[in-house]
């Protein structure tokens, strides 16, 4: 059709369910902002060089002003014939200004003005993404310093291991968001390089100034080579790598969570305004934002893999294949988004049952560690300490005691080095409160480690 903006070299229209199998206007629409501001750098840029007119660019400067308002007033026609966001926008910029909007096409090609809209959209993501981020690192740390001093069992093999304070298992958490952050600002910095100017895929004939359109748009610097440019694609996987991890940490998170909050723990309670009813059992309480976060992390790895496998093939330089790049990395910068909002609300407005979590502490032999180290501290060596220690848990396993109740004569049955100190280092509050070296779970060490992210919070 005479819409389209190849005409001259074809003899028939394009198929009319190929139109709509290549169209990507309907998500890539996204990118106008982006691929607004592109046109607007490359037509300033083009004048400076003298490839347009002061006029000529005034003009399309303009009209791409007013075809972005036109978008933002939900006034603009999307159409499908045009294929994709940019063919609209310039379709409609040379039908408000006439054949100036005809030049703005001038050194540039689809290939890398989408290499450059889709690295400036991410820009933006990540940026909104680091945010949420921070806010749920600084909730935990909120919550971490006021659970410093509440004891819960650690576990291994999910099964009771250790005590330890409930602030010291949130800032754990802490720490894999720390390094996410890391992972998402170094996608940032290698991703913020400009491919326009590199046109198709070998660079222009027109004496373009890629330094002036990469300052105006706020990139590092220009990328070096044209082929590599127009087909890159590795920002996009690396920023879906590091969201990955991030999903599968907050996934784990969610299963804690999950746990955490039946019955059976009963370790926390959620805010009602977080949680559902069931429509048929009167009683549930059910954590589905937790269990959404879990669930969506299988679409956000999913979508790593199907740009992993979508970029394998690929030889230089662009193919159409790319345009496959966005709708997943779309999903997975939302989905990774609203995971983190819904986290950095939800997690430090939950409930700590402190009683529950120091009975299931005391109930599960979380001190016998404790005892095999005191047993040492008298001269016995570890492997017969902890051979002492194995038998008075299986006693008092038989009795339906913890080892903190049994007395002082049934404990010296396994051992005669055992004295009456023994009761300091079998409770709780002793057990954690040794382990005061840097990355132990004492309360002191979760109020440094506090500290210490307070100010790395602030000084970001
Ligand atoms: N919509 C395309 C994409 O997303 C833009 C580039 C198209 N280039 C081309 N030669 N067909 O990749």
């Amino acid at each position: 059709t005479s819409e389209q903006l190849w005409t001259g070299r074809f003899t028939e229209a394009t198929d009319a369910f190929v139109e709509q199998f290549s169209a990507s206007e309907h998500f890539d629409r996204r990118l106008y902002r982006q691929d607004i501001a592109g046109s607007m750098a490359h037509a300033r840029m083009l004048a400076e060089v003298g490839v347009l007119t002061a006029d000529e660019r005034d003009r399309i400067i303009d009209g791409l002003g007013q075809v972005r308002e036109e978008i933002e007033q939900g006034r603009f026609q999307w159409s499908p014939k045009l294929e994709d966001v940019h063919m609209n926008i310039e379709k409609r910029l040379t039908d408000l200004i006439g054949e100036a909007g005809k030049k703005l096409h001038t050194g540039r090609s689809r290939n890398d003005q989408v290499a450059t809209d889709i690295r400036l959209w991410l820009r933006e993501a990540i940026d909104g993404i680091l945010q949420e981020l921070m806010r749920l690192q600084a909730g935990l740390v909120e919550l971490a310093e006021l659970e410093a001093d509440t004891i819960m069992p650690g576990f291994t093999h999910m099964q009771v291991a250790q005590p330890v304070t409930f602030g010291h298992h949130l800032l754990a958490w802490h720490e894999m968001l720390v390094r996410d952050q890391g992972r998402l600002e170094d996608c940032r910095k290698r991703l913020n390089q400009m491919p326009l100017g590199c046109a198709a895929l070998a660079g222009t004939s027109f004496p373009i100034d890629r330094e002036q359109t990469c300052s105006e748009l706020g990139f590092d610097r220009p990328t070096r080579n044209s082929l590599d440019s127009v087909s890159d694609r590795d920002f996009a996987i690396e920023f879906s790598a590091a969201a990955a991890l991030v999903m599968t940490h907050l996934s784990r998170m969610a299963e804690e969570v999950i746990l955490w909050a039946s019955p059976h723990f009963g370790f926390i309670d959620l805010p009602d305004r977080f949680c559902t009813g069931s429509s048929i059992m009167p009683q549930k309480k059910n954590p589905d934002v937790a269990e959404l976060v879990r669930g969506k992390t299988a679409r956000v790895h999913g979508n790593l893999n199907a740009l992993l496998v979508l970029m394998k093939g690929q030889p230089l330089a662009y193919n159409r294949d790319n345009q496959e790049d966005k709708e997943p990395l779309f999903d997975t910068a939302d989905t990774l988004r609203d995971a983190l909002t819904a986290f950095a609300d939800m997690l430090p407005a939950m409930e700590v049952r402190r009683q529950a979590c120091y009975d299931a502490a005391r109930a599960g032999f979380a001190t016998a560690t404790d005892l095999a180290d005191y047993l040492v501290r008298k001269g016995v060596p570890f492997r017969d300490a902890h051979e002492i220690v194995g038998r008075a848990v299986r006693y008092a396993t038989d009795e339906g005691r913890d080892l903190g109740e049994l007395e002082l004569d049934e404990l010296q049955q396994f051992s005669n080095t055992i004295a009456e100190d023994v009761f300091e280092v079998l409770t709780l509050e002793g057990s954690v409160a040794a382990r005061n070296h840097l990355g132990g779970t004492a309360p002191a060490q979760v109020r440094a480690r506090v500290a210490e992210a307070r100010d790395r919070l602030r000084l970001l």
